[in-house]
């Protein structure tokens, strides 16, 4: 199994998945499940099976000992299968152990109408980490409601339980806020821009002219597919940096409206910030206020990285500003404008979410701890904040996955063993800190990453080394992992997924 699962006692025998098994599932709290587990299963059988009260797979609310609440335990004999758990999540993360057990055969779209053998087992399982998540930059490029369907079904199908959803940035704007629609109509469009055009130093081309928004309703079914299997679609409106598709729309909320500028068709750290005024505030929290209509996460991230503060030290009215605000300089504007952006979720009965660089803006604020250097996730546990550790050293899947012969990707080297050797228990945050850690979460920065080809390639298989360190926790044996992994790949293969081949691999051929 992958991740391995807490305890697996193998029995004699098998039970046959067939045509004739009905699920049974006779608490109305187990139906969504049960509907889950049907879909599933018309894949491998070619037709739903029937839910009833009564059934040769059994999915039940109960007890499995654990008070983890996503904790289930997965019975195989040969005349019945029982998924118990005490909370449906349980039963979800039950289903996808189940999905794992079949031959990787009965994975593939319309597999057709046979019969599949589950060999008799006793598992009991529950995760290490309460959030395990993933990240999908979707301003850098666009994916569609159709491809984040299919990855959070490979999400779930890893036991992750987080989509964080990157929705703006300086290069786009994805989500529809109604009082703001030039959010989408200028935002959310990015012009071609090419090596060696004015302005565009060589290795910085973006690409061709780029556009993308989701609408409402896709929304609303991404965050309902994403409950159907256990997974919270978390959003991110990242400010006061990482805004120039904003300012693009409302010139505005920028600190200079003359020049107006574009959506940005560049990479990197850019130096254009928000105003940091009352009014530009506001408009930003009746973005907020949208966004929580339209994402019910309890989590609401609001960004907060990469600000470079020099155009506030260069304008004279925001350094009278600061000074008004009591602030030491200029700098601190940032914390007060995070801690307003805070204090407004809070308000709404949701929690915050932002990357280390808030740290200390408020309190309560859950800490993504992504700079390694200098303690800076560690200070953060001190100071309070909870932390989801997302070190850009093993978990960023935008960075190479070898040396050489790689297509282009961000700078740096995190290999399948690099990613296997993150260790969310770790020195303190197995000790004294532990309680501070929320959890973990890997990143899918889309500069380099346009389509759904690359977006296999990057994130498979780093993230079933992720998924693993996440759910099973414990000292990481890569060697045992590889093993788990070959199986794991057929099955990834059979979903269609055009994931990276392990070093050495031969391509595999016309399975
Ligand atoms: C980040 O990588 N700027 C969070």
């Amino acid at each position: 199994m992958l991740p391995l699962v807490t305890s697996i006692t193998e029995n004699s025998g098998y039970f046959l998945l067939g045509t004739h098994t009905a699920i049974g599932a006779d608490d109305p709290a187990t139906q969504p499940a049960a509907r889950l587990l049907a879909s599933y299963l018309q894949t491998a059988l070619g037709a739903a099976p029937p839910i009833r009260d009564a059934g040769s797979i059994v999915l039940e609310l109960g007890s499995t000992g654990s008070e983890n609440p996503e904790a289930y335990r997965l019975t195989v004999v040969p005349d019945r299968v029982t998924l118990r758990a005490p909370r449906p999540d349980g039963l979800l993360r039950a289903i996808q152990s189940l999905r794992h057990m079949l031959p990787a055969e009965a994975l593939r779209p319309a597999s057709g109408s046979r019969d599949w053998k589950l060999n008799a087992v006793d598992i009991t399982d529950e995760p290490d980490l309460a959030w395990r998540g993933v990240m999908l930059d979707v301003a850098r490029h666009f994916f569609d409601k159709a491809e984040i369907l299919r990855l959070l079904d490979l999400i779930a199908f890893h036991q992750l339980n987080v989509l964080h959803l990157h929705l703006t940035d300086d290069q786009g704007w994805r989500v529809p806020i109604d009082p703001y629609p030039r959010l989408i109509e200028v935002g959310s469009v990015r012009r071609a821009a090419h090596e060696g055009e004015p302005g565009i130093p060589p290795g910085r081309a973006s690409g061709p002219a780029h556009r993308g928004a989701y609408s409402h309703a896709d929304l609303a079914e991404i965050v309902a597919f994403a409950a159907e299997r256990g997974i919270l679609v978390v959003p991110e409106i990242d400010m006061p940096g990482h805004v120039q598709a904003a300012v693009a729309a409302y010139p505005e909320l920028g600190i200079d409206p003359a020049p107006v500028p574009e959506v940005w068709p560049r990479w990197g750290i850019n130096d254009l910030l928000l105003n940091p005024t009352d009014t530009v505030a506001e408009f930003f929290e009746n973005v907020l206020a949208e966004l929580m209509r339209i994402f019910p996460s309890p989590y609401i991230h609001i960004g907060g990285d990469e600000c470079p503060t020099d155009r506030w030290a260069q304008d004279p009215q925001i350094v009278t500003r600061a000074a008004a605000l009591g602030l030491a300089d200029v700098s601190r504007l940032h914390g007060w404008f995070m801690g307003r952006m805070a204090r407004f979720v809070k308000a709404r009965g949701r929690i915050p979410v932002g990357w280390d660089e808030l740290a200390g803006a408020d309190p309560g604020t859950v800490v993504m701890a992504w700079n390694t250097g200098a303690g800076i996730a560690v200070r953060a546990a001190e100071a309070g904040h909870p932390v989801v550790l997302a070190p850009s050293d093993r978990v960023y899947f935008d960075l190479y996955q070898s040396p050489s012969g790689e297509p282009r990707a961000q700078k740096g080297v995190i290999t399948l063993a690099d990613a296997y050797s993150f260790d969310p228990r770790a020195g303190r945050w197995g000790a004294d800190l532990r309680d501070s850690v929320l959890g973990a979460q890997c990143q899918l920065w889309t500069e380099y990453v346009s389509d759904r080809d690359q977006l296999d390639y990057m994130l498979f298989p780093r993230l079933c080394a992720f998924a693993e360190r996440a759910w099973s926790g414990g000292a990481a044996d890569f060697d045992a992992f590889q093993t788990r992994l070959l199986p794991h790949l057929e099955r990834l293969e059979a979903l269609g997924v055009a994931f990276r081949l392990l070093d050495g691999a031969e391509p595999q051929t016309g399975k």
